[in-house]
């Protein structure tokens, strides 16, 4: 059953947000373009951070629904990573999860622990997220929690909570604008997406492709800002209508 399509952010439903179907659908085993996104993360990271004291970064990723792999991106760096989430559902599914998460997860840290250095040292990634998560509920044009973060990540959000161009491109700009300078990020959508059922109920998504991203994360970004394409594999698709996924990976600019 759809409810009639939302438009705007605060026209969604987005407390009635079905965490478990979300998770089923999209992260109860790893998919491939999941699994390039990750590893393309883990590289980007590893590069970025390289010298970096584990442990010494406050991380935060944005909007983190029912999906633990951006902050276990950021894991071992991180001696707090804030899971800022709008709907009171996923807040309440990430405050579960992170005192546990589940066995589907190892799939995604093997990804992570191939690329060897902090990741294969870390030994415990689950009491590790433990200590280190802050799940916070709040409304990102509110504004975040806090600024100044030195690592940051925001995965199908900005395009995936609107069908309005400029509710994406301030998404875009509350989470850039809340990193550190010099601090790497990930930012990962899906490209031509024009909404997406989750159990019973639609949500919104904003029709954009990579000049889009590539345009509202000008401002914010070093030069060697890059937005890598990521076709859809041989899989069941994960919404109707979209034509992959696009992963921007970069630095905030500054230093
Ligand atoms: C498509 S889901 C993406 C979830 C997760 N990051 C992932 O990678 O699968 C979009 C998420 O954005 C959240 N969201 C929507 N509007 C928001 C807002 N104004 N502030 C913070 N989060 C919001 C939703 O509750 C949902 O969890």
């Amino acid at each position: 059953m759809d409810i009639l399509p939302a438009r705007t952010n605060s026209e969604a439903p987005w407390d009635l947000f079905d965490s478990d179907a979300y998770l089923e659908h999209n992260y109860r085993s790893l998919r491939s373009d999941d699994a390039q996104i990750l590893a393309a993360v883990r590289d980007h990271f590893l590069a970025e951070l390289d010298g970096t004291a584990d442990r010494s970064l406050r991380g935060i990723d944005v909007g983190a629904g029912t999906n633990l792999y951006p902050s276990l991106a950021m894991l071992p760096w991180c001696r707090e990573i804030t899971l800022f989430e709008r709907s009171a559902r996923n807040v309440a599914w990430l405050r579960t999860a992170v005192t546990g998460y589940g066995d589907n997860w190892d799939a995604f840290w093997e990804v992570l622990r191939a690329g060897n250095g902090v990741y294969a040292r870390l030994a415990d990634p689950r009491g590790r997220l433990t200590e280190a998560a802050d799940v916070r509920q709040g409304d990102l044009f509110d504004g975040l929690p806090g600024s100044g973060y030195g690592i940051g990540t925001m995965f199908f959000v900005a395009e995936s909570l609107t069908t309005a161009h400029e509710e994406f491109e301030t998404a875009v700009d509350v989470f850039a604008g809340a990193l550190a300078p010099g601090a790497p990020f990930a930012v990962a959508f899906m490209e031509n997406s024009l909404g997406y059922d989750v159990g019973d109920l639609r949500f919104p998504a904003c029709r954009i492709d990579s000049d889009d991203v590539l345009a509202s994360l000008a401002d914010y970004a070093d030069q060697d800002l890059r937005v890598e394409r990521i076709a859809i594999p041989g899989e069941p698709v994960l919404r109707e209508g979209y034509t992959g996924m696009l992963l921007a990976l970069g630095r905030r600019k500054g230093q």
